[in-house]
């Protein structure tokens, strides 16, 4: 499969191209409402999280716009952020709780911030915006290098949909919306099972026939796969929910909640 995501094509007038995937135009819808803005689908995870830290300090990687950082700080638990996108950042501090969470711009892979923390998190599937083994393994090793010892990391992410590919197909789609004015949207994944890249593609098309298409790239590792890495950073599963519910993780578990603890 040729990788032809590609950055430019989702950057709009007045984009910064060092916010990655996530520059001011997309920030700018980030907090919509619906889906995973819904104050149902964050209280649920910002009750594990709370419980998890257990009065002590919690650090996000990837805080994006504070969708879960800002109301886990306006419970009380002190709370640290690392954030690639200024534009994402920048939102943090507008959310009720956001003042109190002390973002730093940088890479997740590689960057340190001060503070000894009982609970590292990563959300919303953004481990696998981390494209490479290697990139993964170190934000693995950079989670464990901010936990005290018996600190806790968390990852939510999708179960590759490795299991819904059949002999000779690549892609899975998730979303077929036609609207009632001919237009619509179709979104897809596409797998390279070989080298565990695939790219989210979405493609929308408006009334007057006008299209757009853009492919987000990203690495999916199997959970098996993630448990080593924790193990590589010294560090062993603790939980692993198919959910923010803590329902049991099964065969057909489409997502997961996994902890591990440092040792
Ligand atoms: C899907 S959003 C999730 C944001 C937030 N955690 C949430 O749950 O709403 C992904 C975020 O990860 C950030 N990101 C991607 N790669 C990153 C990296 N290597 N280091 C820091 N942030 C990164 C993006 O800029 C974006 O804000």
């Amino acid at each position: 499969m040729s990788d032809q995501s590609d950055l430019s094509t989702i950057l709009a007038a007045g984009d910064d191209p060092a916010d990655g995937w996530f520059p001011e135009s997309v920030a700018a819808d980030y907090d919509n409402p619906g889906g995973a803005n819904e104050a149902a689908t964050i209280m649920a995870a910002v009750d594990v999280l709370e419980a998890l830290a257990d009065g002590g300090p919690a650090l996000e990687f990837a805080v994006g716009t504070g969708r879960i950082a800002a109301p886990l700080a306006d419970r009380g638990v002190t709370v640290s952020g690392i954030e690639l996108s200024r534009a994402m950042a920048e939102r943090v501090a507008a959310k009720p709780g956001g003042d109190r969470v002390d973002v730093t711009i940088g890479d997740m892979t590689s960057t340190r911030v001060p503070g000894d923390f009982s609970l590292a998190f990563l959300v919303f599937n953004t481990i696998s915006n981390v494209t490479s083994q290697d990139g993964q393994v170190d934000v693995f090793c950079n989670a464990a290098a901010h936990l005290r010892p018996g600190g806790l990391f968390v990852i939510e992410v999708g179960v590759p949909g490795l299991r819904q590919l059949p002999p000779g197909q690549d892609t899975v789609p998730f979303t077929v919306a036609p609207n009632a004015d001919r237009g619509g949207y179709v979104g897809f994944d596409q797998y390279d099972v070989v080298t565990q890249q695939f790219t989210s593609n979405h493609v929308s098309v408006t009334a007057d026939g006008a299209g757009r298409f853009y492919r987000i790239p990203f690495r999916y590792a199997w959970p098996a796969e993630m448990d080593l890495m924790a193990r590589i950073a010294g560090m062993r599963l603790k939980h692993r929910w198919s959910g923010w519910d803590r329902a049991e993780f099964t065969a057909d578990s489409t997502s997961h909640v996994s902890v591990w603890q440092k040792d």
